[in-house]
């Protein structure tokens, strides 16, 4: 639900690692703004110079999977108080690489951390904003994983094994199950103007 009186959106792309998101993340900010919007393109954790220290210290740093759950959303609040609401109520479109789906993703999922708790968390920092749309780009594990194996500099989630994966993919269905309305997910084992085609009939929808 967009609480902000003007036209702009805030559009979040999500997926597990290697599912490909991060390549239609510039092409769908370019494609906004050759309609003339004003777009910010930023990412979770980070977005901020404090987020940006802090995501340093999630990806690389070993630690217990609430301060994990807390650091994230406190890197949120930052991002959504120094960042994101300020270009909404400027009429600014925000695309977001990952936001809150991915906690519940990643530290409900994947790490098992209880819902309830995320859900606390997600009202204490979000009140009632949601995104307008949210991407889920989803793959069969074997081919993000194919992806990821191609990488060398792999962070702390990057190196976790299929089953944490399988629990990541899975929590991001529920939530596309439960949110139908806001979640669309995309099949990405499709080719890449395939995708766009589709992504384009979903903006101009919106
Ligand atoms: P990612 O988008 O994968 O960055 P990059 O493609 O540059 O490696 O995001 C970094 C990691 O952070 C990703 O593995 C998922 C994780 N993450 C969480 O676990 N919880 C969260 O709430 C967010 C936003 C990200």
């Amino acid at each position: 639900m967009n609480i902000i009186q003007n036209n702009a959106r805030f559009i979040t792309l999500e997926g597990v690692d290697g599912a490909g998101k991060s390549t239609h993340l510039n092409w769908l900010a370019e494609r906004l703004r050759s309609q003339g919007k004003q777009v910010l393109l930023t990412r979770e954790p980070g977005g901020t110079p404090l987020g940006e220290a802090l995501r340093e210290m999630l990806l690389h740093q070993a630690m217990h999977l609430e301060t994990e759950a807390l650091l994230m959303f406190a890197a949120r609040r930052e991002h959504l108080d120094k960042v994101i609401l300020p270009a909404l109520a400027q009429g600014t479109w925000v695309v977001s690489d990952r936001f809150t789906d991915a906690s519940f993703a990643y530290q409900g999922g994947g790490r098992g951390l209880d819902e309830a708790r995320l859900q606390i968390l997600e009202q204490w920092v979000q009140k009632d904003l949601q995104p307008d749309l949210t991407l889920l780009f989803d793959v069969p594990l074997e081919i993000s994983r194919q992806r990821l194996a191609q990488n060398t500099s792999l962070d702390r989630f990057e190196l976790e094994k299929q089953d944490f994966f399988q629990r990541v993919k899975q929590a991001y269905l529920k939530r596309a199950a439960q949110f139908p309305q806001r979640i669309r997910v995309i099949d990405s084992g499709r080719t890449i103007e395939e995708i766009q085609v589709e992504l384009e009939n979903i903006i101009s929808s919106l």
